[in-house]
C-alpha cells in the first residue's frame, strides 16, 4: 500500500505525502468518517446488558468516537462452551477452505481502508500514514498465513518399511485464546487471530480496553468474510474479567499474547497452574531497544533513522529504538543535527497529513511520560525537544525528545513513548555496549550504524535480539520478509509474519497402517 503511493515527496518520517492525490483523498475518506461507533462481546447466544462506555479520542478527549459494552462472566463462560462446541468442524474444515476465508477478509479490508484507518485514527491517535501500514500489516497477514496454512496441512508422506504407510497430519490445538495490545490494535490482532484460525484453532479474541471498537470491526469484518461466529468470538473487557477468566479455565489450549512482560509472565502462571493439559503461551513482550552507530556512519543517514525509529507512532512500538549508543567522535555532530531535525518534526491532529507524530494512547501514558521526563530532566542532558502544535489541554500531547545519559543504568525500565537517550562510547567500549544492552535481559530489535564489515559482524553475532536492522531503521518489519519477535524477556517466539510461526498453533499427529 505504501509503493502504490510512491512519488518523491516525503514528510520528515520519510513517508510520502504532500500532493499525493490518492493519499489526499484517503486522508479526506478517514477525517469524513463520522465516529458513531459501537463495540460489544461478539458470543452466539449471549445477552449483552453492561453499560455503555464511551470511547474518546486521544487527540481530543471532548469527541467521543463510540461506545462498548464489556463481557460479564456468564458470556465468558459461553464464549467457552461456544469455543468447543465449534472447534472440530471448524479444524475438518479443510486448510485451503480456512485460508480462503482469511483470503477474502484481506480483500475486503483493502476495500474498506479508508474506515479502518479512520478507527486507528480517531480510537488509537495513529496519523494516517500510521493507519495505513496497519491495515496494510493486517492484509498481509490474513494472506500471509492463508498461504502457510495451504502449505502446512498437505499430508506428509514419511519414509518407512515396505507394507506400512506412515503420514504425518496437523490439526488445530483446541481453543485459543488471543489478547493483543492497542499500539497495533488491528494488524497484531488480526495476525495472532488468523495464524490461530489458519490452524484450525477457535479463537476467543480479547481487545486491550484502549482499542475495542477497532477490534469489534475487525470480528465482523472476518465473519462477513465466512469465518463462523462461534469460531471467532469477540470478547472486550478488563483483564482481570476477561483475561483472567480465559487463560486460568482448562478448556483452553493455548494464548496468543501481546503486551507487558508481567502480564506474560502472569498468564504462563496461570496456564500452568491449571489441572489441565499444559497450554501454550506464544508471547511477545518488551524491548529496551538499542542503535549503536560507530564513527564510520553517515551522520544524515543516521539522524534520519534514529528519528524515524524513535518517534514514529509517537514511539509506541515495541520495536522503537530507545537508546542511542554513538561512538565518541560523531557524538557533538550527531546531537546537533538531531537537535535540528527533531526541531522540524511537527506534532498535532493525526488526522492532517502533514503531522509527523500525533497523541499518546491515553491519560495514564502521558503521565508516565511526563514523569519520566521530570526524572530525566534531573538526571540528563537534554538535546532537543519538538514544540507541541496541538490543544494539550484537550489531547494526550507529549513533545518527542533526547536527553544524553552517561549509563544505561539510568533507565530502570522500557520507556513506551518518544523519548530517544543517547549514550556516548569510545572505541575500546564496543563489547562493553553490546555486554551492556545484552545484561538489560531484553532482546527485541537492534539497529546498527557502521560501514565496517567486522564491526557490522561483531554486534550482530554477540546481540541477543531478535531483529537486527543494519544501515536503515529499527521499526516496521514487513510480514513473510522480516519475521517479527524477541528473545529472552521480549518474547518466548516464534515470529510474528515468519514460517515457524503456524506450527506452535498446530498438535501433530502421525498415523501408521500396516498395508
Ligand atoms: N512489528 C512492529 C514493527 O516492526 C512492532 O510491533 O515496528
Amino acid at each position: 500500500l505504501y509503493r502504490s503511493f510512491g512519488n518523491e515527496r516525503t514528510n520528515s518520517m520519510g513517508v510520502n505525502l504532500a500532493n499525493d492525490q490518492q493519499l489526499q483523498t484517503l486522508a479526506a475518506e478517514v477525517n469524513a468518517a463520522v465516529g458513531d461507533w459501537r463495540a460489544a462481546p461478539l458470543v452466539p447466544g449471549a445477552t449483552v446488558t453492561g453499560p455503555n462506555i464511551a470511547v474518546t479520542n486521544p487527540a481530543d478527549r471532548r469527541e467521543t468516537v463510540g461506545q462498548w459494552q464489556a463481557a460479564d462472566s456468564a458470556t465468558v463462560e459461553l464464549a467457552l462452551k461456544n469455543a468447543v462446541a465449534a472447534q472440530e468442524a471448524w479444524d475438518a474444515t479443510p486448510a485451503a477452505s480456512r485460508a480462503a476465508i482469511l483470503e477474502h477478509a484481506a480483500d475486503l479490508l483493502e476495500q474498506r481502508m479508508p474506515q479502518y484507518i479512520a478507527l486507528c485514527t480517531k480510537e488509537a491517535g495513529k496519523t494516517i500514514p500510521d493507519g495505513v501500514a496497519e491495515v496494510r500489516e493486517a492484509v498481509d497477514f490474513l494472506r500471509y498465513y492463508g498461504q502457510q496454512a495451504r502449505k502446512l496441512f498437505a499430508p506428509e508422506a514419511l519414509p518407512g518399511p515396505t507394507g506400512e504407510s506412515n503420514t504425518l497430519h496437523l490439526s488445530g490445538r483446541g481453543v485459543f485464546v488471543c489478547i493483543s495490545p492497542w499500539n497495533f490494535p488491528l494488524a497484531i490482532f488480526a495476525g495472532q487471530i488468523s495464524a490461530a484460525l489458519a490452524a484450525g484453532n477457535s479463537v476467543i479474541a480479547k481487545p486491550a480496553e484502549q482499542t475495542n471498537l477497532i477490534g469489534y470491526y475487525a470480528v465482523k469484518l472476518l465473519h462477513e468474510a465466512g469465518v463462523p461466529e462461534a469460531v471467532l468470538q469477540f470478547l472486550p473487557g478488563d483483564g482481570a474479567t476477561v483475561g483472567a477468566a480465559l487463560t486460568r479455565d482448562p478448556r483452553v489450549a493455548g494464548v496468543a499474547f501481546t503486551g507487558s512482560t508481567d502480564t506474560a509472565r502472569a498468564i504462563n502462571r496461570s496456564l500452568a497452574a491449571r489441572d489441565a493439559a499444559i497450554g501454550v503461551l506464544i508471547a511477545e513482550t518488551g524491548g529496551q531497544n538499542a542503535l549503536i552507530a560507530d564513527s564510520s556512519s553517515l551522520p544524515e543517514q543516521l539522524v534520519k533513522d534514529a528519528i524515524g525509529s524513535a518517534f514514529t507512532s509517537a514511539g509506541q512500538r515495541c520495536s522503537a529504538a530507545r537508546v542511542l549508543f554513538v561512538q565518541e567522535d560523531i557524538a557533538d555532530k550527531v546531537t546537533t543535527m538531531l537537535a535540528g531535525a527533531m526541531a522540524e518534526l511537527k506534532i498535532g491532529n493525526p488526522g492532517l497529513l502533514s503531522t509527523d507524530v500525533g497523541p499518546v494512547i491515553d491519560e495514564d501514558a502521558l503521565k508516565m511520560l511526563v514523569e519520566h521526563a521530570a526524572r530525566m530532566d534531573k538526571e540528563a542532558v537534554k538535546i532537543g525537544e519538538v514544540a507541541v502544535d496541538a490543544d494539550s489541554a484537550h489531547g494526550s500531547f507529549f513533545a518527542p525528545r533526547a536527553y544524553t545519559l552517561k549509563s544505561l543504568d539510568q533507565l530502570h525500565k522500557e520507556v513506551f513513548g518518544p523519548v530517544l537517550h543517547v549514550i556516548r562510547w569510545k572505541a575500546d567500549q564496543l563489547d562493553a555496549v553490546i555486554d551492556a544492552i545484552n545484561a538489560t535481559g531484553y532482546g527485541l530489535t537492534l539497529g546498527i550504524h557502521s560501514r565496517i564489515d567486522e564491526t557490522i559482524e561483531r554486534i550482530s553475532a554477540r546481540v541477543k535480539v531478535g531483529n537486527c536492522y543494519v544501515n536503515r531503521n529499527q521499526i516496521g518489519a514487513v510480514v513473510g520478509v522480516q519475521p517479527f519477535g524477541g528473545q529472552n524477556l521480549s518474547g518466548t517466539g516464534p515470529k510474528a509474519g515468519g514460517p515457524h510461526y503456524l506450527p506452535r498453533f498446530t498438535t501433530e499427529k502421525t498415523i501408521t497402517v500396516n498395508t
